[in-house]
C-alpha cells in the first residue's frame, strides 16, 4: 500500500475518510462535507449508533453524485488525542477500506483546537499507523482471488502543513521497515528460515552500512562456545552467531547492545515436545527476528548512537548426533552446565551469544530478547512482555517506552533465592529450575553469564506472535520489540 501527502483540497469523487469527535461532533472537514452532501453525514450518524469514539467506523454510501463512500472514523475528544491513538486511527482505517473493497482513498484530517499533541506529528503517527496495519504476509498463498484480498492500494492523507507531516513519517516509516523486516522472518517457516538463512537476511543489512560477520561452528568451537553448540548439535543445519555493528555515534564509544535468541526451530530435542502446536515453534527465532529488525530500523534512520546486535541461530532437533539429558556442556564463560531437558534450549544458546558480547564489546548495557518460557504466558498471557533486570533504571525505562509504544512490558522479580534452584550436583548448573517460577528460573540462568554490565532480559513468548488482529497489528508475527527498543535507543542513547 502506498501512502502518500497531500495539501487540503477535497475531492468531489471516489472514497474520503473524514474525523468525528466525540458525541458525534463533525471535525471541519466533516462539516464541510456534510454541507456539500446535503446533511447526509449527520444524517446517517443519527441513524446508527456511531458516536465519534476512538476507531468508531461508519460508513456513508454514496452521500453525493460524485462521492462513492464517505467514512466517518471516530476520533474521541479532543483533549485526550495522543499519537498512540493517531496511531490506531490510522490502523482501523485500513483494515476498515481494505475490507471493504476500496482501492484509492483520501483521509482529509484537520488540525484540532484544543488538541495537546502537534497536527503534523499526529498526521505522522497515523500513516504510521496506516502501515503497521497493511502488512500481510501472504507470499505462500498462489490461489487467492483477488476480492478476498485487501484491496486498499493508495492512501492519501490530507493536511494543512502535510509537508511536516510527511517529514514527520520519514523516521517513522524506517522503524515500519525494520517491524515489517521482523513480522516476515518470523513468519517465515523453518524449511525457509534456518541459521544460515537467517543469518543471510541479517547480511542483508550491509546495504545500510550495518557491518556484519557470521561466525560458523568451528569458529564457536574455538571460542569454546560449548553451551551453544551443543543445542544446535543435533540438527543437520549448521548453527550461526550473526554479529551486528552499526555506528553512528562517537567512534570509540562503548556501544549499547542488543542480543537474540534465534532457535529456527524448536522441537524440544530428544526431550521433544508434543505434536500439537508445535508448529509454532517456528517463530522460537522472535528475539533474533527483533535484533534484526531494529537494527534495520536503527541504520535506516541513521540514528546517531553505536549498537551491536548479537543472534544466536541453531535449530534444536532430536536425532542420533542431539544432545541427550544429563549431558554436561561447557560454556564460553567456563561454566559447566546440566542439560537435564533439551527443550531449556534457548537460555544455553543466548548464555554463550550473552558472555560474547560481554567480553567482546563491554557494551553500556546489554538487552536480550527469547521466546524463552511458556511459563511467561501463564504469568502475563498475551499482553505484556516480561522483563527481569539487575538494574531498575534499566527496568523502568523499557517500562515507560513499551507503555508509549503500545509494546508493553511487566518486570518480574530476580533474585539469590530463585537463583538457589539451579544449582546442580554435577555440574555448576543445571538448565532448568523445575516448575516454580518457570520464567524467573531462566532468567536466573542468564543472569550468571552476566557480570557487572546492566542487564535486562524480555520473555517475548506471549507476545511475538498474536492470533487476533489489533489496530496496528495484523493477526501473526508481531515484530513486538522493534518500537519498544527503537523508542528506548531514541530516548536515552543518542547523541
Ligand atoms: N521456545 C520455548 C518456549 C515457548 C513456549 C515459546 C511456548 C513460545 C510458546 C522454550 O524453548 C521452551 O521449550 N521452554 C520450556 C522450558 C522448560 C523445559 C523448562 C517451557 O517453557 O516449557
Ligand atoms: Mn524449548
Ligand atoms: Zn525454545
Amino acid at each position: 500500500m502506498k501512502i502518500a501527502f497531500a495539501e487540503p483540497a477535497l475531492p468531489e469523487s471516489g472514497t474520503l475518510v473524514v474525523g468525528v469527535l466525540d458525541d458525534r461532533q463533525l471535525t471541519p472537514t466533516a462539516e464541510a462535507v456534510d454541507g456539500r452532501t446535503g446533511g447526509a453525514l449527520v444524517r446517517a450518524m443519527a441513524a446508527s449508533r456511531f458516536r465519534g469514539k476512538p476507531s468508531e467506523l461508519l460508513d456513508v454510501l454514496a452521500p453525493s453524485d460524485g462521492l462513492d463512500r464517505v467514512v466517518l472514523v471516530g476520533l474521541g475528544k479532543v483533549e485526550d488525542l495522543t499519537l498512540r491513538k493517531a496511531q490506531d486511527t490510522g490502523g482501523v482505517v485500513v483494515a476498515h477500506l481494505g475490507r471493504a473493497g476500496v482501492k484509492k482513498a483520501v483521509f482529509a484530517f484537520d488540525t484540532l483546537e484544543g488538541a495537546k499533541v502537534e497536527g503534523a506529528a499526529a498526521l505522522a503517527s497515523l500513516a504510521f499507523g496506516a502501515r503497521l496495519r497493511a502488512y500481510r504476509f501472504d507470499k505462500y498463498r498462489t490461489r487467492e482471488k483477488e476480492d478476498q484480498k485487501p484491496s486498499l492500494e493508495e492512501l492519501t492523507l490530507m493536511a494543512a502543513g502535510a509537508g511536516d507531516a510527511a517529514a514527520g513519517f520519514e523516521p517513522l516509516d524506517k522503524v515500519a521497515d525494520g517491524v515489517v523486516f521482523t513480522r516476515n522472518l518470523v513468519s517465515e517457516p523453518a524449511n525457509i528460515i534456518y541459521p544460515e538463512t537467517l543469518a543471510q537476511a541479517g547480511q542483508t543489512l550491509e546495504s545500510l552500512g550495518v557491518q556484519v560477520e557470521v561466525l560458523g561452528e568451528a569458529q564457536m568451537k574455538d571460542l569454546g562456545m560449548g553451551a551453544l553448540l551443543g543445542v544446535g548439535q543435533g540438527s543437520a543445519r549448521e548453527s550461526q552467531l550473526l554479529v551486528m555493528q552499526w555506528n553512528g555515534g562517537q567512534t570509540g564509544e562503548a556501544p549499547i547492545a542488543f542480543i537474540g535468541k534465534g532457535v529456527c526451530f524448536d522441537t524440544g530435542g530428544i526431550s521433544i515436545k508434543p505434536a500439537g502446536g508445535m508448529e509454532d515453534m517456528k517463530w522460537d527465532m522472535g528475539g533474533a527476528g527483533v535484533v534484526i529488525g531494529l537494527m534495520k530500523a536503527l541504520a535506516g534512520r541513521k540514528a546517531p548512537v553505536n549498537v551491536v546486535a548479537v543472534a544466536g541461530l541453531v535449530e534444536n532437533m532430536p536425532s542420533s548426533t542431539a544432545q541427550r539429558p544429563g549431558d554436561i556442556v561447557t560454556s564460553m564463560s567456563g561454566q559447566t552446565i546440566e542439560v537435564i531437558n533439551t527443550d531449556a534450549e534457548g537460555r544455553l544458546v543466548l548464555a554463550d551469544a550473552l558472555w560474547y558480547t560481554q567480553e567482546r564489546f563491554k557494551p553500556k548495557f546489554m538487552i536480550d530478547l527469547a521466546t524463552l518460557t511458556g511459563a511467561i504466558i501463564i504469568a502475563l498471557g498475551h499482553h505484556h512482555a516480561g522483563v527481569f533486570a539487575n538494574n531498575d533504571e534499566l527496568a523502568d525505562r523499557l517500562a515507560e517506552c513499551g507503555r508509549d509504544v503500545g509494546e508493553a512490558v511487566w518486570r518480574l522479580p530476580v533474585s539469590d533465592d530463585y537463583n538457589k534452584q539451579i544449582n546442580s550436583e554435577a555440574a555448576d548448573m543445571k538448565n532448568v529450575g523445575g516448575r516454580d517460577a518457570g520464567s524467573i528460573t531462566a532468567a536466573q540462568f542468564l543472569q550468571r553469564f552476566v557480570n557487572d554490565t546492566p542487564w535486562a532480559h524480555i520473555d517475548i513468548a506471549g507476545v511475538t506472535w498474536s492470533k487476533k488482529d489489533t489496530p496496528t497489528v495484523p493477526k501473526g508475527g508481531t515484530g513486538f520489540g522493534v518500537q519498544l527498543l527503537n523508542e528506548l535507543v531514541a530516548r536515552y542513547y543518542e547523541g
